[in-house]
């Protein structure tokens, strides 16, 4: 049975608010694409260097679950765990070897000490206190078990114009969202894992394909996020949907109704480090 919560639990989130709602978390689920499987490969070879059997995986602020099921290939057993019952009720639940609780980073009172093989943080890092879940992982990780903070900074796009829109639709979010949306565009400079050497991983590029249409949903995300922090601006939107109406007829042009897809990259970023034996 889940903890109720209660309003205090939630009186300091921040922008982390946007995701106890129901239709970002909808967005959010269908929207944000998934990592490759490369991403999952890189963070399980890492935790076997110390530890050859896998057991169990905690995946934190696992969000709709786009972070967490690639682990299930290389777990026995993988929890995702996110403090938003909206998110959460958006995992897929019928994966024999993963379930999803609710809960927070710094509270991961379901775990005994030393039980886990790898913690993982995929894009949520920058919306937690990391005193205090720095503490709850070292507390629940095994000696020699992995600690893992990944995501992906802000993309790019082999269409000009798209490419030329997000650099613009980034601009404008940087200096209304503020810290949160800063680390992760820049891949989180500055952070530091907290066991002597840690690694960065930055060869993995994530390629998309969708359309305008796909792209403006990512856009609409940002901006619940700018309106959370003050932005008020009502053309922006527009502004976004016009340029980027544009590009759909270009990507029309030769193909009778149909729109082509275009490519965006999203360049992945790993931290990693095993907590000493
Ligand atoms: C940007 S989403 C990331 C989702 C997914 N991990 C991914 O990589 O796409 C951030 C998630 O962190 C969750 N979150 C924020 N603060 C949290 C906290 N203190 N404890 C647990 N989850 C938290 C939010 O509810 C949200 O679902």
């Amino acid at each position: 049975m889940e903890k109720s919560r209660t309003a205090e639990d939630f009186s300091d989130i921040g922008v982390s608010r946007i995701f106890l709602d129901e239709s970002i978390s909808r967005a959010y689920a269908q929207h944000r694409h998934c990592y490759t499987e490369e991403v999952f490969q890189i963070i399980s070879d890492y935790c076997r260097e110390n530890l050859p059997e896998l057991n169990l995986a905690i995946d934190v602020g696992c969000g709709p679950g786009n972070s967490t099921v690639g682990f299930t290939k290389h777990f026995k057993q993988v929890i995702g765990v996110d403090m938003s019952e909206a998110q959460i009720a958006q995992a897929p639940k019928n994966i024999p070897n993963c379930q999803f609780k609710l809960g927070f980073a710094t509270n991961l009172d379901f775990l005994e000490p030393c039980s886990v093989d790898l913690v993982a943080c995929g894009m949520a890092i920058n919306l937690i206190s990391k005193p205090a879940f720095y503490r709850e992982a070292d507390r629940v990780l095994k000696p020699g078990g992995t600690f893992a903070v990944f995501g992906y900074g802000a993309p790019f796009c082999a269409n000009k114009q798209m490419d030329d829109i997000f650099k613009w639709v980034y601009d404008v979010a940087k200096s209304h969202v503020g810290e949160e949306l800063r680390e992760v565009a820049e891949k989180y400079p500055g952070l530091e894992l907290p066991y002597p050497g840690w690694i960065k991983n930055e060869d993995v590029l994530i390629t998309t394909e969708g359309t305008p249409e796909e792209y403006m949903e990512l856009v609409n995300i940002l901006n619940q996020a700018m309106i959370h922090c003050g932005y008020r601006d009502e053309s922006f939107l527009e502004t976004v949907k016009k340029r980027m109406a544009e590009v759909r007829e270009v990507l029309r042009e030769g193909t009778g109704s149909d729109v082509r897809n275009c490519q965006m990259f999203f360049p992945a970023v790993i931290y990693l480090a095993h907590k000493p034996f």
